[in-house]
C-alpha cells in the first residue's frame, strides 16, 4: 500500500510517499523559517500562503523521486491538527480533493501522533508498548504508547514546551528564531559551571514540567552581565544543562514507574545532542534502551504524517477505508482523544 503523506501545520511544507512493504519511498521538505525569521516567529498568514505556493511543485517531485505515477497511490494522509487552521487548512483541502478525485481513502492524522510513531522509520525501531517523550516547539509531554492510537497521557508542560523556552532563551542571547538548534551550538564553547539556573519541577512528584521560569532566570541572568560572547555561551550551556536535566530525569521516572525499558524522544527538541547523550547515558545505566527519530525526521516532515497514516490504514477494518466526502481541521486536538484505528 502506497500512501502519500502531507504536513502543513505549521511552517514546513512536508510530503512523502511511504509503501507498507517497501518503506519510505521519497520526501520533501521546504522550510519557510527563513522567511518567518524576520519577524521573529512564524505569522500564520504567511505560513498559509506559502503552503499553497509549495505543496502542488512538492508533490510531483516526490512522484518523480519515486518514479510514481498519481495513480499508483492507495491513501493520502494529512496533518488535520493540531497547528495553525489556515496552515492545516492547505494539507487538509489538497489531501481531501486528491482523495475524492483518486476515489483513494483520506487519513486526518494528529501531528503529534506523527511526531510519536517517527522513531518506528528507523532501525532498530522500538517495539509496543514504549515511553515517548515528545519535546517540540509546542508541546513537552511524556505519554505511555501501548499500540497505534492507544497513548495514555503521564505528564506534561504547565506552561512553555522545551522548544519555546529554547528558542527564548536563544532570543535573549540575540541568535534569531528559532534558536535551538544555535543556542546548542553556542553551549559548545560554554564553561560548565559559571552559572547555575534553576531546575522547575525537579523534584515535584509527578512527571509535569514547567520551563517559564527557567526563561525569566535567563533573563535576570543577561540583564546583569555583560554579554560577551564567552558569558552568552556560558550562558547557553547553563540554560541546556538545566532543560537536559529535568528532562532526563522525568524521562526516568516514567520509566521506573511503568516497568518499561524502551523511550522514544520524538520532536525537534530530539534533536539536541547533550539530551541525547545525557539520556543514552542514564537510561544505559537503567538497562533501558533509547530510540530516536533520524536527525531529519526529529523536526517536522511529512514521511512521519504518511508513516502514521499506512499505520492507522492498516489497524482499520478495509471496509471503512472511504474517499474523503468533506474534510475539517482541528487547531486544537488533545491526542488522548485520538480515536483508536480499530474504532473507525
Ligand atoms: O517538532 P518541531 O519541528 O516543531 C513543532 O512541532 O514545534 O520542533 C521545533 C522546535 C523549535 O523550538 C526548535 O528551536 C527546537 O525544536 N530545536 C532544538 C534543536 N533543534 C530544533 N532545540 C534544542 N536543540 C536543538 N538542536
Ligand atoms: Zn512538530
Amino acid at each position: 500500500m502506497l500512501v502519500l503523506g502531507i504536513e502543513t501545520s505549521c511552517d514546513e511544507t512536508g510530503i512523502a510517499l511511504f509503501d507498507t512493504e517497501r518503506g519510505l519511498l521519497s520526501h520533501a521538505l521546504y522550510s519557510q523559517v527563513e522567511m518567518h525569521s524576520e519577524y521573529g516567529g512564524v505569522v500564520p498568514e504567511l505560513a498559509s500562503r506559502d503552503h499553497i505556493r509549495r505543496v502542488l511543485p512538492l508533490i510531483k517531485q516526490t512522484l518523480a523521486a519515486a518514479k510514481c505515477d498519481l495513480h499508483q497511490i492507495n491513501a493520502i494522509a494529512y496533518t488535520q491538527g493540531p497547528g495553525l487552521a489556515g496552515a492545516l487548512l492547505v494539507g487538509a483541502s489538497i489531501g481531501a480533493a486528491m482523495s475524492f478525485a483518486l476515489k483513494i481513502p483520506a487519513l486526518g492524522i494528529h501531528h503529534l501522533e506523527g511526531h510519536l510513531l517517527s522513531p518506528l522509520l528507523s532501525t532498530p525501531a522500538p517495539n509496543f508498548p514504549f515511553i515517548a517523550l515528545l519535546v517540540s516547539g509546542g508541546h513537552t509531554q511524556l505519554m505511555q504508547v501501548d499500540a497505534v492510537g492507544h497513548y495514555r497521557l503521564l505528564g506534561e508542560t504547565v506552561d512553555d514546551a522545551a522548544g519555546e523556552a529554547f528558542d527564548k532563551t536563544a532570543k535573549l542571547l540575540e541568535l534569531g528564531y528559532p534558536g535551538g538548534a544555535a543556542l546548542s551550538k553556542l553551549a559548545r564553547r560554554g564553561r560548565p559551571g559559571q552559572f547555575k539556573l534553576p531546575r522547575p519541577m525537579l523534584n515535584s512528584g509527578d512527571l509535569n514540567f514547567s520551563f517559564s521560569g527557567l526563561k525569566t532566570a535567563v533573563l535576570t541572568l543577561v540583564s546583569k552581565q555583560e554579554l560577551t560572547e564567552q558569558t552568552r555561551a556560558d550562558i547557553a550551556l547553563a540554560f541546556q544543562d538545566a532543560v537536559v536535566e529535568v528532562l532526563t530525569q522525568k524521562s526516568l521516572a516514567a520509566l521506573s514507574q511503568s516497568g518499561l525499558t524502551q523511550l522514544v524522544v520524538a520532536g525537534g527538541v530530539g534533536a539536541n545532542e547533550q539530551l541525547r547523550e545525557s539520556l543514552d547515558y542514564k537510561a544505559a545505566l537503567k538497562g533501558a534502551a533509547v530510540f530516536y527519530p533520524e536527525l531529519e525526521f526529529c523536526t517536522d516532515n511529512g514521511a512521519m504524517i504518511a508513516f502514521a497514516g499506512a499505520m492507522r490504514l492498516q489497524a482499520m477494518p478495509e471496509k471503512n477505508w472511504q474517499p474523503a466526502g468533506s474534510f475539517t481541521v482541528k487547531a486544537r486536538w488533545d491526542l488522548e482523544m485520538l480515536e483508536k484505528p480499530e474504532a473507525n
